[in-house]
């Protein structure tokens, strides 16, 4: 699609849009304001509509000026709340290998990539602890529900789920109101109190959108990425070798396999987009995983270099939607992959085949066991 018809019209079932494979077009859609969020929620069920409204509170679906002013007043308090962080993402690395060392074997998904980032922002939060294996079925079941190509049953199961998350976050904000403690949320609930920006829905909305995006895509960049450094040895070495590669290789996991693998935005006008005419209204499906293999932009694309030194990847967007927490996952990775490294003498992949997780919007592992 990329080099042969690079913006794509397609038609499923219950979603239409256009198709953005190319680097530059990606690029220029994301700065572009033209191009805005919305939620399609036209032929959603019943059920899923609290979710629904409960979604266009999240600044992540809104557009400017709802959106600069939540994410302005959010990003000062969780910048305030993860700037500290190495030595607390240390410690959890440190004790979930622990934990497995006698075992011989571990499945890195749930016994690792999963449990760090989750009690990580958990705990930033304020979520108890005991609640974070829930969060894991939950946001399994959501992500499924939003996926390009969801189904009724995923639809269903995922309003379910919405409705859960949704009481238990009504709670908690309820029980840091009476009794706060040294967390986001009640730090959240300390400045609107103050200053008022923000409303009962976007505090909620907020607390959800961070829960989520905050372990979500970490599982999978941590997973990605040590799969790639299993089946591909000589890079394994070469980062063992010389450890501070670190930062540059996860960069590459990011381009390499995108987490996110695409975002969605809608026209506000009708407009020509290389040889192509967008109307108002359409839908334009975002790929960042193809933008980011692209070859006009990355030399040998498809090849997996931990020491590439230019890698502009769009893995964690671009323009005022930039991931919020890009630094936090950043930090997570690295120190996930290189404690897995240095703690472990010989590590080798039990499987011959990947189990990827059969999404079209998120690039991440069901399972992946190692020895
Ligand atoms: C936005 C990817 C980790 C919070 C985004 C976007 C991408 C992304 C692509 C932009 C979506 C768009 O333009 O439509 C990732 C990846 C991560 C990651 C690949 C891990 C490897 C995190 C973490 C947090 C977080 C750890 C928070 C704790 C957010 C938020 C937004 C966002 C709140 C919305 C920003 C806005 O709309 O202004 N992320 N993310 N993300 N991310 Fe991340």
């Amino acid at each position: 699609l990329r080099s042969h018809d690079p913006i794509h019209w397609l038609s499923l079932p219950g979603q239409e849009g256009w198709m953005i494979t190319r680097y530059q077009d990606v690029f220029d859609i994301l700065k572009n304001p033209r191009f805005q969020k919305r939620i399609a929620a036209s032929n959603v069920f019943r059920r899923f509509r609290p979710f629904v409204k409960l979604q266009e509170h999240m600044f992540l679906f809104q557009n400017p000026p709802d959106h600069t002013r939540i994410r302005t007043f959010v990003s000062k308090v969780f910048n305030q709340h993860t700037q500290h962080l190495q030595e607390h993402v240390q410690e959890i690395s440190d004790y979930l290998i622990d934990s497995k060392q006698d075992a011989g074997t571990m499945d890195v998904i749930s016994d690792y990539a999963f449990p760090l980032p989750a009690i990580v922002i958990a705990r930033v939060l304020g979520v108890p602890m005991d609640d974070c294996e829930r969060f894991r079925q939950w946001s399994n079941t959501l992500i499924q529900s939003i996926d390009l190509i969801r189904t009724d049953t995923t639809l269903y199961k995922g309003a379910e789920v919405a409705g859960e998350l949704i009481e238990y976050f009504q709670y908690l904000i309820k029980k840091r109101r009476e009794d706060p403690k040294h967390d986001l949320i009640s730090a959240l609930l300390a400045e609107t109190k103050q200053e008022n920006p923000l409303n009962e829905d976007e505090l909620l909305a907020t607390c959800i959108l961070l829960l989520n995006a905050g372990h979500e895509n970490t599982v999978n960049l941590i997973g990605n990425g040590m799969l790639l450094l299993l089946s591909n040895v000589d890079q394994l070495e070469q980062l063992k070798q010389n450890p501070s590669l670190i930062s540059s290789a996860v960069e590459e996991f990011l381009r390499y396999e995108t987490p996110t693998q695409m975002t969605v935005r809608f026209a506000t006008e009708d407009m020509r987009l290389g040889n192509q005419f967008i109307k108002k209204g359409q839908q334009v499906h975002l790929f960042l995983g193809a933008a980011n293999r692209d070859p006009e932009v990355f030399f040998e694309p498809d090849r997996l270099d931990i020491a590439r030194t230019s890698n502009q990847h769009l893995a964690f967007g671009w323009g005022i939607h930039f991931c919020l927490g890009a630094a936090l996952a950043r930090t997570e990775g690295q120190i996930a992959v290189q404690t897995l490294l240095r703690r472990t003498s010989k590590l080798e992949l039990l499987i011959d085949e990947p189990q990827w997780r059969g999404l079209i919007g998120f690039r991440g592992l069901d399972t992946l066991p190692i020895s």
